[in-house]
């Protein structure tokens, strides 16, 4: 409010640039995007539904208008004729080969052949072969030069290879998923545990609930309805029916028997981050001192569908210490089997809970923000899936569903009770979006309301100062979780750590990349269709990272998640270049690092300039 202008990002009169070039176009453009574009969840949850949703209906409602990112091309597509086959991708000696078994295999088969017809390599030293003695994409590498020989083999550096140890966790194993798909998982304890719980409610208050969670969904526009919701996957009323009466006893032989604990207090926390929020960065953040770390948010019904997709979701690197899976379900049913199957085939330290994903389609089933209107099936699903987990189960809240009705006060005090471990309270509604700024007072009042059950504040922390200002005013917070201000600038836990602001130059920046960009090679892979997904989650990044304005220019350090600067000058071209909106300056960065983009290449950030 004292600022001479609210909403403007102060920089020093010489780096701004006075007077907009001729080539206005492209400032206009880049502009507007800032303006009109307030939210980055949405559109890339929309884009999700179109992926987990396939052969269902629901795309084709009114939804439709929503979800501008529907037709978004993809970067990139190989085909088949360009490929080899996977029999001759990885063959490490002649003794090595096996033919390959398909009849109408439509992939090349002579490697040499293969390697005359591949695009030249992007790099002399392939990543994977210096860190691991073998490169898994073999001779289909971008940067296989190193490590193909002229007969068309994948050298082996054995000293190396023996010594590399996998260090990523919670890869789906291909046993689990058939079962998951015949649906042949045996979810008996869920089952057991959720109709015990549901006996011992005395009937009349689980009248009471009933009634008083049925007027409150009044609210809530949609066909939702607790009966209704339930189990979209099975029928699981009609099993637990047959497993005969349950009784305490057997109960307590089969739940855990300790639960482990986690020390929450004055930890820094990684939001959970559709896309963005991806292993490769998350490991970046750990570098940069962050403490806990979360999956993206994953859908039960698709988890419980064994969707390779869905389960990369809960894929954890060694570094990540303490690290959880976020899931989204809309019933007790699915969230309980989800949170015993993952216990049971995952190595998770804990297992969070959205109730606060704003997009329509799960909103409208009654997941997400959805659920914080339906108090039943929230309880029921709290208490399933805490006491069927021997980790913690914890949740993540709005401030309520609409702006001038903040509830999460009125619900987190049960909290406890229900056996969750930790809340986090975003401080939005999900009507408010990233327009207003999130309510930390409000948070406070949560955090009171929720005692014993500790609380993480969430909203708008873009520095050490904001950290400060924040814990100040919601002193009863346990911690703080941050979400933009790390896509922004993953050095934010060191500030914050170090208590300090730091003018990191341009060039540590682009390291930064530099290591992203190994990671994601590592992650999704360094043979083509790897290069170019490690270039779209890069280009995703990048439109977040532009955001962040360099401490040398700022007339008032720190910088404002809420302030947009006017258009400046870097202190040196690479600066500039940095600072850029505009999503051909991001692809430029990305070729610097994954060389050319191919012929045809198409990117439409998911959230392009979003959230201020
Ligand atoms: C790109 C993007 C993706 C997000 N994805 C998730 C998600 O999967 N699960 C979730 O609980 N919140 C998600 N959020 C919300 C954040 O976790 C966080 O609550 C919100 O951005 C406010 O915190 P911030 O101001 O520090 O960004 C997402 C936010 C953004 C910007
Ligand atoms: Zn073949
Ligand atoms: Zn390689």
């Amino acid at each position: 409010m004292t600022k001479p202008m609210d909403g403007v990002c102060a920089i020093k009169e010489e780096f701004i640039i006075q007077r907009p070039v001729k080539n206005t176009t492209e400032d206009d453009t880049n502009n507007k995007r800032k303006l009109t574009d307030n939210n980055d969840e949405d559109n890339d949850l929309d884009s999700k539904k179109v992926k987990t949703n396939e052969g269902q209906e629901q795309n084709k409602s009114k939804n439709k208008k929503r979800g501008q990112n529907k037709a978004r091309p993809k970067t990139y597509k190989d085909n088949k004729e360009n490929k080899p086959c996977p029999s001759i991708v990885c063959v490490e000696a002649p003794e090595n080969s096996n033919p390959c078994q398909y009849n109408n295999c439509k992939y090349i088969h002579n490697a040499l052949d293969y390697i005359k017809s591949k695009p030249k390599d992007l790099g002399e030293t392939c990543y994977l072969f210096e860190t691991r003695g073998k490169c898994p994409r073999g001779i289909a590498c971008r940067f296989g030069t190193s490590h193909i020989t002229p007969d068309g083999y994948n050298m082996v550096n054995l000293e190396k290879w023996k010594q590399w140890k996998d260090d990523t966790k919670n890869t789906i194993q291909p046993a689990l998923q058939t079962a998951l798909q015949k649906r042949k998982y045996d979810f008996s304890l869920s089952e057991k545990l959720i109709k015990h719980l549901d006996r011992k409610k005395k009937p009349n208050e689980n009248n009471k609930e009933t009634q008083q969670s049925n007027e409150e969904s009044k609210e809530v526009p949609t066909e939702n309805n607790e009966e209704s919701n339930d189990a979209p996957v099975d029928k699981p009323d009609e099993k637990i029916h047959k497993s005969g009466v349950v009784t305490d006893e057997d109960l307590i032989k089969l739940l855990p028997r300790e639960k482990k604990i986690i020390d929450w207090r004055d930890k820094l926390y990684l939001s959970p981050l559709t896309t963005v929020g991806n292993l490769p960065f998350r490991r970046i953040c750990k570098e940069y001192g962050v403490d806990i770390t979360c999956g993206e948010m994953a859908l039960c019904e698709s988890l419980l569908k064994g969707m390779k997709q869905e389960w990369a979701l809960v894929k954890r690197h060694e570094t990540e210490d303490l690290f959880g899976a976020q899931i989204c379900g809309t019933n007790v049913y699915t969230i309980t089997k989800v949170a015993q199957m993952l216990q049971e085939n995952t190595e998770l330290d804990f297992i969070d809970l959205n109730l606060g994903c704003p997009i329509d389609l799960i909103y409208k089933k009654g997941g997400g923000s959805g659920m914080m209107h339906r108090l039943n099936a929230l309880e029921a699903s709290v208490r399933c899936a805490s006491k069927v987990l021997s980790i913690p189960f914890t949740v993540k809240m709005r401030t309520g569903v609409y702006e001038g009705k903040k509830i999460t006060h009125t619900i987190v005090p049960k909290m406890s009770e229900w056996g969750a471990s930790l809340v986090t309270v975003h401080g939005r509604s999900r009507e408010a979006r990233y327009i207003k700024s999130s309510d930390w007072e409000y948070i406070e009042t949560c955090a009171q309301a929720a005692a014993p059950c500790p609380v993480y504040g969430n909203g708008d922390i873009l520095s050490y100062q904001d950290y400060i200002d924040r814990r100040t005013v919601a002193p009863t917070v346990q911690g703080v979780m941050i979400g933009r201000g790390a896509l922004i600038k993953p050095w934010i836990f060191t500030e914050i750590k170090e208590q300090r602001i730091w003018d990191i130059s341009s060039k540590e920046r682009f390291e930064i990349l530099k290591k992203y960009t190994n990671y994601g090679l590592e992650h999704w892979g360094s043979d083509m269709q790897g290069v170019e997904n490690t270039r779209r989650f890069l280009l995703e990044w990048l439109s977040f990272l532009y955001r962040y304005v360099p401490v040398g220019l700022l007339e008032r350090p720190p910088q404002k998640i809420n302030e947009r600067p006017p258009l400046y000058f870097g202190r040196d071209d690479l600066e500039t270049l940095m600072a850029s909106g505009n999503c051909s300056d991001w692809i430029k960065i990305s070729e610097m690092l994954l060389g050319p983009v191919p012929d045809g290449f198409n990117f439409l950030p998911k959230h392009k300039a979003n959230s201020y």
